[in-house]
C-alpha cells in the first residue's frame, strides 16, 4: 500500500483542499496518509502565500525532504496551493527535485500529473483555473467525525489592494445549489452534525434555486432544512453582508451564534487604500443590526496592522472600533507586501518595529476582550459539539460552543461527535471548563 505525507499551510480553504487531495490519491493510487515523510511514496505540500512568512516555509520544508529521494528514487514530491499557483514553474527551477506543481483549481488532476511525471521523466506543472471543473472530478465526500467543511464557492473577485488570493485562486465561482445540497445531505447521512460552508466570500454565492436566481441567505434557508444541527460559514465580506443575510440570523436557529467578518482596519482612509469597499461606519451598522437580529451573536474579525501610510491616528481608530464593537477572539496580522499586488508598490511602507509594536497592542486588547466574553459565559449552559477526548486530560471530553470556544468536561465517550448541553464552570487561557448539564 502506498503512503502519502501531506502538509497543509494556511486557511480553511487549504484544509478543505487537502482533504480532497488525500481523497483523490486514495482513489487513484490507493495511498493512505502517514505522519512520517520518510515512509512516504508521495509527499505533498499544500502551500499558502498570503503572507511572506507562510511563503518562505515551503522552501525550507522542501529542503528538509530532498534527501529522502536518494534512498527512494520513486518518491514523488508535489507542491500545491497558492505558492504553487503564484510561482508555477519557478518552483521546479529553484528546486529541481520537485516532480509536480499544481494549483488550488487543478488538485483533481494530481493523479494524472503524477502519472505523466513517471512516464515522461519530466516535472509537470499545471496551475490553470479551469473554472468549477474541480468539483465534478472529486470522489464522494467521506465524513470524518461530527463536523465537516463544504465548499460553496471558489476564488475571490474583490481584489483588495494587499491580497494575492484573486491571483492565486482565480475569480469568484459559485458551486451549483444542487451540488451543495447533495454533498451536505450525504455528509448528514454519514453522521455529520455541523457543517461549515466555505469560501473566500461565501456571501458572494449566487445560484439558481427552483429555476429562480438565489443568494447566500436563501441557500442558508435550504441548508438548514437538512438534518444537521448547526451551520457555520466562513469567510463572509462586509460588502455583501445584506439585510437578508442578517434576517437569516434571526430566522434560522441552526445558524451558529458566531460570525467571522474581517474588517482589516477601523480607519476610513486605510480602508479606502485597501479597496475594501466599505467604511468603518458601514461595518458598525452591520454589527449593530446583526446583534439586533441575534443578540447572542459573537463577532470575530481579521485585522491588518502597518498597512502602507497607516498613521498612529489610523491605528487608534482600529483599536477604538475593536473595543466599541466588543469584537471576540480575532486574527491580527502584520501587513506583508505581496509581489504583484498594488499595495506592495505604495510609498510609505511602515517600519518593521512600528508594525510589531502595533500588532502587540492590538493583540493584547483583543485578548482581554475575548477573556471578557469567556468570563460572561461562566454559569451559562451551552450547546456543545463534542469533538473528541481532551488533549491534556484523556478521561475528559473536548467540544466546541456556538461561539467557537473549546470546552473541556468529564463525560462518556459515547458523546463524541454528538451535541450535548454543557454548563460552563470556569475558564483557562485558551479554553473553558464545564460540566454536563442535567
Ligand atoms: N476572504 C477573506 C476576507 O474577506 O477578508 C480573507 C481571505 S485572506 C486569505 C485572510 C486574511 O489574511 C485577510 O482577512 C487578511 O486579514 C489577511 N491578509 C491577506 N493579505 C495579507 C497581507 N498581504 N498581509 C497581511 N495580512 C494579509
Ligand atoms: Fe483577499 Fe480581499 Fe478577497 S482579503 S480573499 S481580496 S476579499
Amino acid at each position: 500500500m502506498k503512503k502519502l505525507y501531506l502538509r497543509t499551510f494556511g486557511c480553511q480553504m487549504n484544509e478543505y483542499d487537502s482533504e480532497k487531495i488525500a481523497d483523490v490519491l486514495r482513489v487513484a493510487e490507493g495511498a493512505e496518509r502517514t505522519e512520517r515523510p520518510e515512509e512516504a511514496d508521495v509527499i505533498v505540500f499544500n502551500t499558502c502565500s498570503v503572507r511572506e512568512k507562510a511563503q518562505e516555509k515551503v522552501f525550507a520544508d522542501l529542503g528538509r525532504v530532498r534527501h529522502l529521494k536518494r534512498a527512494k528514487p520513486d518518491l514523488m514530491i508535489a507542491v500545491g496551493g497558492c505558492v504553487a499557483s503564484q510561482e508555477g514553474a519557478a518552483i521546479v527551477e529553484r528546486s529541481p527535485f520537485v516532480d509536480v506543481v499544481f494549483g488550488p483549481q487543478t488538485l483533481h488532476r494530481l493523479p494524472e500529473l503524477l502519472e505523466r511525471r513517471r512516464s515522461s521523466g519530466t516535472p509537470q506543472v499545471d496551475i490553470r483555473f479551469p473554472l468549477i471543473e474541480k468539483f465534478d472530478n472529486l470522489p464522494e465526500p467521506r465524513a470524518d467525525g461530527g463536523r465537516a467543511l463544504v465548499s460553496i464557492m471558489e476564488g475571490c473577485s474583490k481584489y483588495c489592494s494587499f491580497c494575492v488570493v484573486p491571483y492565486t485562486r482565480g475569480e469568484e465561482v459559485s458551486r451549483p445549489f444542487d451540488d451543495v445540497m447533495a454533498e451536505t445531505a450525504k455528509l448528514a447521512g454519514q453522521g455529520v452534525r455541523e457543517v461549515t460552508l466555505l469560501g473566500q466570500n461565501v456571501n458572494a454565492w449566487r445560484g439558481t434555486i427552483n429555476g429562480a436566481a438565489a443568494d447566500f441567505a436563501e441557500l442558508l434557508t435550504f441548508v438548514s432544512e437538512l438534518s444537521i444541527e448547526r451551520i457555520r460559514y466562513t469567510t463572509s465580506h462586509p460588502r455583501e453582508f445584506t439585510q437578508r443575510l442578517i434576517d437569516a440570523h434571526a430566522a434560522l436557529p441552526k445558524l451558529a451564534p458566531h460570525v467571522h467578518l474581517p474588517v482589516q482596519s477601523g480607519s476610513d482612509r486605510v480602508l479606502a487604500a485597501m479597496k475594501r469597499g466599505y467604511t468603518a461606519l458601514e461595518y458598525r451598522s452591520i454589527i449593530r443590526r446583526l446583534r439586533a437580529a441575534r443578540p447572542d451573536v459573537s463577532v470575530s474579525s481579521d485585522f491588518i496592522v502597518g498597512f502602507p501610510g497607516e498613521t498612529e491616528a489610523d491605528f487608534a481608530a482600529t483599536l477604538k472600533l475593536a473595543r466599541e464593537l466588543e469584537l471576540d477572539d480575532s486574527y491580527c496580522f502584520i501587513y506583508s507586501p505581496r509581489p504583484g499586488t498594488p499595495a506592495a508598490e505604495l510609498p510609505d511602507q511602515i517600519a518593521a518595529n512600528a508594525k510589531s509594536e502595533r500588532l502587540q497592542r492590538l493583540q493584547t486588547q483583543i485578548q482581554s476582550q475575548a477573556d471578557a466574553v469567556s468570563e460572561r459565559m461562566i454559569g451559562t449552559t451551552e450547546r456543545v459539539l463534542v469533538e473528541g477526548t481532551s488533549r491534556r486530560r484523556i478521561h475528559e471530553l473536548a467540544g466546541r460552543t456556538g461561539n467557537n470556544r473549546v470546552v473541556n468536561f468529564a463525560g462518556p465517550t459515547e458523546l463524541v461527535h454528538r451535541f450535548t448541553d454543557v454548563r460552563i464552570t470556569g475558564r483557562q487561557p485558551h479554553s473553558l471548563r464545564g460540566q454536563l448539564a442535567k
